[in-house]
């Protein structure tokens, strides 16, 4: 444990699967703070987990991005099974074995053919809104996932997580830059396997740029939000696609705000979602008018995530009035973040 204490420098290895092999060693920047942990217990393991947002306009199910937002999980032996939920989705999200992050701690022993602790006490600090686009569900499949491999002893394997983690999720795109940290491009090749490549962020935007996220209150489950999209796509707009998406990557390389506005449109989901979120292309429209660089959905949905390099206050309030003529929202103003999952024993 070393809580109050910091860890040695951190270094991340990737490793794409297919084609050649390209290795990426990034410094993470490690963050101290106090253990959670309630008992004495020498096991005791907390992970940290960032929000994402990912799709980032045209790059639907490839690009993923983590965001300064973080939940925290902790387990430490218990009598039984309990799990406690503060923050986000307190009263809401099931405190016992039904639990996601529980079922995904249980589910990793049985893959690596260990029994479970007949008994621990996860306790989940979330700040990360639930069923908001931002990658909470992600965060809790790796959350008990890296408690598990923690209990165990083993190395904290990234792309095995991530390859288990696919799993559950069916996509990459949440759980790679929950993973790996910064701006990632995400998927499975033709045997179904994960790669992530990390893509590099010019300073200006990690620096400067504020991500104002508007979330109303609207419930859109991820699988409704899929279901409405087409199954195939024009090969007008499959190009349209992917010539907007590369230029959304170069202007993150670059530090190009024009180039990022002219990158950030899509016509493969956001058309088809936007109906369904009331006031979503009211607020979209409003943050571009109130000076936002680029405004995009955050996944699936229903949150809204505009790119401000200015005073993030008046999109937020812009972005705010817009939804609150259909429905409640709530507001945060977020930045980027270079690290991802970390965990704290
Ligand atoms: N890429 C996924 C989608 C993200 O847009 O459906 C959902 O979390």
């Amino acid at each position: 444990m070393w809580g109050g204490f910091a860890a040695p420098h951190e270094f991340i290895f990737m490793t794409v699967r297919q084609g050649s092999l390209l290795q990426l060693s990034l410094p993470v920047r490690t963050r101290v703070e106090a253990t959670p942990c309630q008992s004495d217990s020498r096991m005791c393991i907390t992970v940290h987990l960032p929000a994402t947002t990912s799709n980032l306009g045209p790059g639907f199910d490839v690009l993923g991005l983590a965001l300064d937002l973080w939940n925290t999980v902790t387990v430490e032996p218990a009598e039984g099974w309990k799990v406690t939920i503060t923050g986000e989705g307190e009263g809401q999200l099931p405190q016992d074995t039904r639990n996601r992050v529980a079922q995904a701690f249980r589910w990793t022993f049985q893959q690596v053919g260990a029994a479970p602790p007949e008994g621990v006490h996860i306790h989940c600090h979330n700040r990360i809104p639930v069923g908001s686009g931002l990658g909470s569900s992600a965060t809790a499949v790796l959350a008990g996932m890296a408690a598990a491999l923690g209990w165990m002893g083993h190395p904290l394997d990234r792309d095995r997580l991530l390859a288990w983690a696919v799993q559950w999720e069916g996509h990459p795109d949440n759980a790679a830059p929950a993973l790996y940290g910064g701006l990632v491009a995400a998927g499975l090749n033709q045997e179904g396997r994960p790669w992530v490549l990390a893509l590099d962020v010019h300073p200006f935007w990690t620096q400067q740029a504020w991500l104002v996220l508007a979330l109303p209150q609207v419930n859109l489950p991820t699988q409704e939000a899929r279901r409405v999209l087409p199954r195939r796509v024009p090969l007008e707009d499959a190009v349209f696609n992917l010539a907007h998406a590369l230029k959304v990557v170069e202007a993150l390389r670059r530090g190009d705000p024009d180039l990022l506005r002219e990158g950030m449109t899509d016509r493969w989901h956001q058309p088809y979602r936007l109906p369904l979120i009331p006031g979503a292309s009211e607020a979209m429209q409003a943050a571009q008018e109130a000076g936002a660089v680029a405004v995009m959905l955050s996944g699936a949905g229903p949150s809204v995530l505009a790119w401000v390099v200015s005073d993030p206050g008046p999109v937020e309030a812009a972005m705010a009035d817009a939804f609150r003529a259909y429905v409640p929202v709530r507001t945060w103003r977020l930045r980027m973040s270079p690290q991802g999952l970390w965990v704290q024993e």
